[in-house]
């Protein structure tokens, strides 16, 4: 606490409100039958987490129905192949899609999610990162990201070294590593007992909510029966502060955003097996047998049921939009260049670079004080 009213205190002019606590406007929805309109398909296998897994095009997911919108629920949904038969030596087809549109800091990402894939050898991810910058260069925030039968999901950053959770405001009593530097990362855990596995589908998933501001990083995260009333009715501002407390966050104080984060796509993918479902050291955590010839090849039918997002929509609040309109230009949202962050640019996740030029990247900062 003592620590915590210090901080505030350095923060200056942005005082208690600096943590959480801005007022954003709707900048992009992703929702409804346009859903994937807006997203790049990874279209390569996954070269960046080691998973088995081919991440298909746009068009392979859609005559697969690996990405489509259920017509019954008006959802997304993004899966993985469990009806093809995967002879040994060969990948399991699932689907990595990123926004084509990247955002910067002042940006509240709000994800409506009612299923999240989970199972043997599963390894979801509802994450973020830089699609100009050489990772961990531009920083990467996990949102959500599961492996097997863990109960509970987790969330972190991953950056060049110097940035570290200090002082956190976050619920979460589970802190699993607060250097952010490279693959590691500051990882909290969703200590929700419903934030993964079949817990989160029989409580009908929920909301996450994504701060990235100057004064640092806020994930919220709200099973369906607790969802607050500003984040219902289709809103088209979202006022943080009136959040609560959040799961986890990562204050300026003992990270530098600005320095830290550049412009960030937002990926939803599902793997197999790879660096973290698969490893050693957390495989046999939850499940028997061995990852990848026990589960992804053959007929992979009955162990990928619940492989699967179901997704309400994804909508995208910004500092730079005010007031209440329509809201649905894209306004404060830059187009990063479709392709840059869907091909194979960047390295995401699981290789450590040094990345010095991300630390010098100059990012014009506008603090915008609008309570
Ligand atoms: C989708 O891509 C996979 C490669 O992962 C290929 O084997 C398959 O034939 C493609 N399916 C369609 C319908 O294009
Ligand atoms: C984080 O810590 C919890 C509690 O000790 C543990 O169950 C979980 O496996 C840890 N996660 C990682 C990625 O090490
Ligand atoms: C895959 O499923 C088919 C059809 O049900 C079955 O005939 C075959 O034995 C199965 N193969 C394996 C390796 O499980
Ligand atoms: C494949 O997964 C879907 C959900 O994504 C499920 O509805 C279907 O029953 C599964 N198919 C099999 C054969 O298990
Ligand atoms: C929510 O608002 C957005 C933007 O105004 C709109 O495109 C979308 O259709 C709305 N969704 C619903 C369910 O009303
Ligand atoms: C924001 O939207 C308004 C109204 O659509 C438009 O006039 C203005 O140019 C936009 N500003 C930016 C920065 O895109
Ligand atoms: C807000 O606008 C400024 C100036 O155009 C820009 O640098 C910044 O990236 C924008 N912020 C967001 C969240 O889009």
């Amino acid at each position: 606490m003592f620590s915590a009213l210090r901080i505030f205190a350095l923060m200056g002019v942005l005082g208690a409100a600096g943590v959480r606590g801005a007022q954003y406007g709707l900048a992009k929805d992703y929702s409804g039958p346009s859903f994937f309109n807006d997203w790049v398909f990874y279209d390569h296998f996954d070269d960046t987490m080691n998973g088995d897994t081919i991440f298909v095009s746009a068009a392979n997911a859609s005559s697969q129905h690996l990405a489509f919108v259920d017509p019954g629920t008006n959802r997304a949904i993004i899966k993985v192949d469990n009806t093809s038969f995967v002879p040994f030596n060969q990948k399991r087809d699932s689907v990595r899609i990123s926004t084509k549109d990247t955002f910067g800091i002042g940006t509240v990402w709000v994800v409506d999610m009612w299923h999240a894939p989970f199972g043997c050898s599963v390894w979801p991810a509802l994450w973020t990162f830089s699609p100009g910058a050489q990772w961990p260069a531009g920083g990467e925030i996990d949102i959500f990201e599961g492996i097997n039968l863990h109960p509970t999901s987790q969330m972190g950053l991953h950056t060049t070294p110097g940035c570290t959770q200090v002082s956190p405001q976050q619920t979460s009593k589970i802190v699993n590593g607060t250097d952010c530097q490279g693959a590691a990362g500051c990882i909290v855990t969703n200590d929700n007992p419903a934030s993964y596995g079949p817990a989160f589908a029989q409580a009908n998933g929920g909301v996450f909510v994504t701060e990235l501001a100057e004064s640092g990083v806020s994930i919220w995260f709200f099973e369906r029966a607790n969802i607050p009333a500003g984040l219902t009715n289709n809103a088209s501002t979202v006022d943080t502060s009136t959040l609560g407390t959040p799961m986890g966050n990562w204050p300026s104080g003992g990270c530098d955003i600005s320095k830290f984060f550049l412009q960030q796509t937002l990926v939803f993918d599902i793997t197999f097996c790879g660096d973290f479902a698969g490893s050693p050291q957390f495989f046999p955590q939850t499940c028997s047998g061995v990852c990848y010839t026990d589960y992804v090849i053959n007929n992979g039918t009955s162990q990928y049921a619940n492989a699967y997002f179901d997704v309400g929509y994804v909508r995208v609040f910004s500092s730079n939009v005010t007031g209440s309109g329509s809201g649905s230009g894209g306004n404060g949202t830059s187009s990063g260049g479709a392709g840059s962050s869907g091909s194979s640019g960047g390295m995401p996740r699981l290789s450590v670079f040094g990345g010095i030029g991300g630390l010098v990247a100059g990012v014009v900062m506008v603090v915008y004080c609008l309570v």
